[in-house]
């Protein structure tokens, strides 16, 4: 037996800055074919396929909506989902009067599982069914987060944070226990199902050289598994990390002297970097996870993506939830084009949709598995209705061509366009009270 979707397919199979219109395939009244154990089988025009399917095939009907790549969020923080939308401050601020305290009560695993719930459900309402993920310092606040994420066969990367010192004694470690709780989390759950492991350290400030030796030494053990922090988000940030650390030359030479660079390194924001770390990141293949929402809400400063782009950086894009202020991958893109435009750059609406899926996927150095739609791939896929609203109805109708399209949805686009989503080919959100099934 097999499902089979019918509806407008749109995937990347390369980075439009590098190929152009070659980078995508738009595929008009396509199907899209998942297999039971929820790959991808065929994918091509309804009308090339329908009589190659088995007669068992069950084909649900989405024409006129568009199939895509389910999004990939490149760094959030699930903790942080009840405190999103927190006034007044900017980064070092908002951590100590918002983000600690909420962090502090993750100690609690049933308190962790009833915010992980909250947290996926709220993902895939927004069509990202993947992230990578911040949990906290508490080792049951990551236990909570992946058992949530396993019951929903979803496919994240999540770590717990470690951090000790510069903050409250609620929400630290020591040096000895992140690693040890760490070792023991990546044994845990390490490669089990769809989830994978992060080594966390928050991020420089909130840990002492011995700590970030220590994440150092996890990777050195784990070689496949990843490492997730920020970096170089915010000038009072940069000032305080050159105090802290006044034998390194900059922000990304502390992490690079505790062995934190690599392929599967992501580091948050990288807003401020000098032309030394941007060598370094290229020259180890580290990737950038860009917040256009947080990067606003925080005040922290306009990315610069071209700069990445010149060095060869991966790029992926992350929400950064509760710094930044919506799920949406929509308000990600709509606030990264509005970042670019400050600048005098505009941000393409296919490269923006790059990134948020195949973009992403390769940022997290999972574009074998998910991002596009390939046989053998995963079949995590959101399907979006131009028609969401009266209003969208009306705008849209106005687009010329599939170019106009994307842009009009990754501007105005919200929650209401993500008319379903389907992890593994099953439907796991959906605004339709009935689905139809032919
Ligand atoms: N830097 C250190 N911790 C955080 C956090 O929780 N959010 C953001 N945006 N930046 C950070
Ligand atoms: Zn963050």
């Amino acid at each position: 037996m097999a499902n089979a979707f019918r509806g407008n397919l749109l995937f990347f199979t390369a980075d439009p800055k590098d190929a152009g219109e070659q980078a995508w395939q738009y595929i008009e009244d396509g199907l899209l074919v998942v297999d039971d154990s929820g790959l991808i089988r065929q994918v091509g025009s309804y009308a090339s396929l329908v009589d190659q399917l088995d007669s068992s095939t069950v084909i649900t009907d989405h024409r006129g909506k568009l199939l895509m790549p389910g999004f990939v969020d490149c760094h959030i923080h699930y903790p942080q989902t009840e405190m999103i939308a927190a006034y007044g401050t900017q980064l070092l601020d908002w951590l100590q009067t918002h983000t600690f305290p909420v962090e502090s009560q993750f100690s609690d695993y049933d308190y962790g599982v009833k915010i992980a719930e909250r947290f996926c459900t709220e993902l895939l309402r927004n069509g990202t069914t993947t992230a990578l993920v911040f949990g906290t310092v508490h080792p049951e606040s990551v236990d909570a987060f992946f058992t949530v994420a396993q019951q929903r066969q979803l496919r994240m990367i999540a770590g717990k944070v470690m951090m000790d010192r510069n903050a409250p004694d609620s929400v630290l470690d020591s040096a000895a226990s992140s690693y040890s709780e760490s070792k023991a989390l990546i044994e845990k759950w390490h490669g089990v199902d769809r989830l994978s492991y992060a080594v966390t350290p928050r991020f420089a400030p909130t840990s002492t050289p011995e700590q970030l030796a220590q994440a150092g030494r996890l990777l050195e053990e784990y070689p496949d598994v990843y490492l997730h922090t920020h970096l170089s988000e915010n000038r009072d940030e940069l000032a305080w990390v050159q105090s802290l650390f006044p034998e390194s030359s900059h922000y990304l030479d502390v992490y690079d002297q505790a062995g934190l660079l690599g392929p599967r390194s992501v580091f948050a924001h990288g807003i401020h970097l000098c032309d030394d770390e941007c060598q370094r990141m290229a020259r180890t293949d580290s990737v950038i996870a860009h917040c256009p929402s947080s990067n606003l809400f925080l005040g922290s400063g306009l990315f610069n993506l071209s700069k990445m782009d010149d060095y060869g950086i991966r790029v992926g894009i992350g929400s950064d939830v509760g710094g930044g202020s919506s799920f949406s991958a929509f308000d990600s893109l709509a606030d990264a084009y509005k970042i670019q435009q400050l600048q005098n750059v505009n941000l393409d609406p296919f490269r923006a949709l790059y990134l948020a899926t195949l973009g992403g996927a390769k940022a997290l150095s999972l574009d074998h598995q998910i991002g596009s739609f390939q046989a053998g791939m995963e079949a995590d896929f959101i399907v979006l209705d131009p028609q969401a609203t009266d209003f969208l109805a009306f705008r849209t109708e106005h687009c010329r061509n599939l170019k106009e399209l994307l842009f009009v949805l990754n501007t105005l686009g919200d929650d209401r366009v993500i008319a379903a989503t389907y992890i593994l080919g099953q439907l796991a959100h959906s605004t339709a009270t009935v689905e139809g099934d032919n």
